[in-house]
């Protein structure tokens, strides 16, 4: 069996795609392939320091309209054979024709994931740690979901809590989520590597 092909969606800092091609980098060979590292953002942070880890970088920028945009990004997506996506930061929502075109190639399976950080579904959307820290919510997390058409709507796959100390400054509160969703979504693509989680693999001619 080849390596399971991941593609991950990112439009920022990034340091959840590094903690990703960190940890494929430490799992065993031919397991798991992050095949390319895309970005809607020229600017974006995480581009060369995918490139600094050898990662193939792809930026596809929205020039023109959702539609067209997203077409170009399933043509890579057919032409490199991706078995998953990742998001990671990506902040564009995915048009259910995406993900039905993506999920086709997959016996039907949804094989596009998120990493969030709020106990979904509370805070959905972007500010989240921002928003929940001023709500002085006392226990929020991070939640690794599926992705379909909505905002941050997707099944629920793994969750992981932070609770909140209430002398906390709100760098010292935002500081903690980052290190629970690089441990989250590391051991997600663990999982997809030892086949805990199954993979339905890409098919050319579904
Ligand atoms: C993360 O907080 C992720 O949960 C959210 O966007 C942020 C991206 O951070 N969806 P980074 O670019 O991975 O550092």
């Amino acid at each position: 069996m080849r390596s399971v092909r991941i593609a991950i969606f990112a439009s920022g800092k990034g340091s959840n795609a590094m903690a990703l091609i960190q940890k494929a980098k430490e799992l065993p060979k031919n397991l798991v392939d992050i095949s390319f590292v895309l970005s809607d953002q020229a600017e974006a942070g995480v581009i060369e320091k995918a490139k600094d880890q050898g990662v193939k970088v792809l930026t596809v920028p929205r020039i023109t309209g959702k539609r067209d945009h997203e077409e170009e990004i399933l043509r890579i997506l057919q032409a490199h054979q991706i078995d998953w996506i990742f998001l990671a930061g990506y902040m564009r929502l995915l048009s259910p024709s995406f993900l039905k075109n993506f999920a086709a190639w997959h016996g039907g399976s949804s094989q596009v994931v998120n990493i969030h950080p709020s106990l979904l579904p509370a805070y959905p959307g972007v500010d989240s740690i921002k928003r929940a820290y001023e709500d002085q919510t006392p226990i929020s997390g991070v939640t690794l979901h599926y992705v379909d058409e909505g905002m941050d709507t997707g099944k629920i796959i793994h969750q992981d809590s932070i609770v909140r100390n209430p002398s906390d400054s709100f760098e010292v509160w935002a500081a903690q989520f980052h290190s629970v969703e690089h441990r989250l979504y590391g051991t997600f693509l663990e999982e997809i590597a030892h086949k805990k989680v199954p993979t339905v693999y890409f098919e050319e001619n579904p």
